[in-house]
This record gives structure tokens, sequence and C-alpha cells, in this order.
């Protein structure tokens, strides 16, 4: 049940994802940082490591990073950004691993994690942050909008409602939430008396990123297919089309995502 993560699709989308977190989630963290004399950090989910050369050179600093993944290829390629961070990559499951490596953490992290993720696993790991009083910050949680500019496509909404539906099923740790992650990891850290920001990350892409926008379509249509094979002709006649429009590079795609800063009282 559990899913495989390509190196190759890490890469193609690490660029994107950089350029469309939320900057106030950053600041927000860059000030919190010093003053609880932060230093270490746990990357849950971690890839190849596209959220510490993200947030690593905006934290003032010596910082010890713990980055956890279940796939030992895509820890092999993580590298130390610079001198003041060292690393330590930890093969284990955010069920076991991922949840007993909390207490050592100032700040747990993670992107593109929180809608593959259980109701259950979300809220023991809420409670071990509480209980560490720790920081969360959870970058890029799918929010369930697809939305493109242009030509009108009848089919979208068809392939966007059952992409959402297939974001929920089982990813390794029961029911997924889906689209409705971020918003439930901020009602969990508000329970337990943190401060709050939620904040839109949304992937803008254009005709430069063809190459992103091609492997969302193909991807989107055969998880679409799966979770409506009653469509299955429907859906790929939509990829054709939607596929020719980006080969075209008149296009503007919106899919959405939340970024969710919470901090200890
Ligand atoms: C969408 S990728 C995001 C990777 C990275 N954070 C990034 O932003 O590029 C999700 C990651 O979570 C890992 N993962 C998924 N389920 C896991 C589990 N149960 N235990 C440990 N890692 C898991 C995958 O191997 C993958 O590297």
């Amino acid at each position: 049940m559990s899913e495989k993560f390509d190196a190759a699709w890490l890469e193609l989308r690490e660029g994107i994802d950089h350029r469309s977190r939320a900057a106030g989630a950053l600041s927000l963290l860059r000030s919190w940082w010093p003053v609880r004399g932060a230093t270490a950090v746990l990357d849950l989910g971690c890839g190849t490591g596209s959220n510490l050369r993200y947030l690593a050179p905006h934290l003032s600093g010596p910082q010890h990073w713990t980055l956890l993944d279940h796939d030992a290829d895509l820890l092999a390629r993580i590298r130390a950004p610079h001198p003041d961070v060292t690393i330590r990559p930890v093969r284990g499951d955010l069920a076991m691993e991922g949840l007993a490596e909390v207490r050592r953490a100032h700040l747990v992290t993670a992107s593109a994690l929180l809608d593959l993720v259980s109701d259950a696993w979300l809220r023991a790991l809420v409670d071990a942050c509480a209980t560490a009083g720790c920081a969360g910050l959870f970058a890029l949680t799918y929010d369930g909008i697809i939305e493109w500019s242009g030509d009108e496509e009848p089919l979208d909404a068809v392939l966007r409602d059952a992409v959402n539906d297939h974001q929920r099923r089982d990813k390794g740790l029961g029911s997924a939430l889906g689209p409705t992650a971020a918003v439930r990891a901020e009602e969990l850290f508000r329970e337990r008396g943190y401060r709050t920001w939620l904040l839109p990350s949304p992937w803008r892409l254009g005709p430069t990123d063809a190459a992103l926008a091609r492997a969302l379509v193909a991807g989107w249509a055969a998880a679409a297919a799966e979770q409506r094979p009653d469509a299955a002709d429907a859906l790929r006649g939509w990829a054709e089309r939607r596929d020719a429009v980006v080969a075209r590079g008149d296009f503007d795609l919106v899919v959405g995502h939340l970024d969710l800063l919470a901090l200890p009282a």
C-alpha cells in the first residue's frame, strides 16, 4: 500500500516547490529559531533532502538535522548543504522511528508529506510535538485545487474529483487525509495550545514548467482511471487534450498547496 517516490520525480518538482513556499512562514520561523536557541531539526519523509536544501540556508547558527525516510535509495542521496549543518539520515517508518525521534527535536518539519498520512498518525505526531514542546513546519500539503486557465475542458472537474478521492486511499498509514490534511493539522495544533499560521503555497505553472505539467497530467490520469474505471476512456481523452495544451505552451495551471507553521505558545 505504501507508495514509492522516484528520485527523478522529486528532482523535477524541487525548484517549483522551493519557489512556491510561503515566505511568511519562513520569516516567522527565522524570528523564533534564535530566541528558542534551537539547533535540532527532524525532517519526516525527507526523500533526497529538498526541505533541508530549502530551509537550512535560512536558519542561523549550528544545525543538527535528522532526516527520516523508509527509502534507503533516497536517503543515500542526501548531502549537508554547508559546514554549519550536520546530518543524520535515519531509515525508518513514520509510524515507529518517525514518532520516536520527535522528542529530540526543536523543530519537526516535512514537505509534501501530510496529505499522505492518516488522522490517527497526525494526532500522534501533534501529541508528540506538544510533549516535546517543539515547533512544526509542514510545507506543500496538497489542498485539492487543480485549476487550468484558458480553453474550457468539461472533464477537468471529473478528473479533479477522482484525483482527490484517490488521495484519500491508504498510503501506508491508514486512510489518508488527502486534501484535508493541512486544515486538520492546524486544528490539532491549536487544540494543543499552539499559535498557528496556515498559508497558501500554490504551484503556479506555465510554459517553462512543461515537464512537470506533463508528468502531472500522466499521474493524475492514471490515478483518476484507477478511481473511476467506468470513465477510463474519457479520462484518456482528457489526458491527450491536456497534453496538447501543454505542448502548445499556452497554459497556466494552479495546483493548490498549504504551508502550516505551528509555534509553541
Ligand atoms: C512526496 S515525497 C516528499 C519527499 C521530500 N520531503 C520532498 O519534499 O522532496 C514523500 C516521502 O515520504 C516518504 N514516506 C512515505 N511514507 C513513509 C513512511 N510510512 N515512512 C517513512 N517514509 C515515508 C517517501 O519515501 C518519500 O520520500
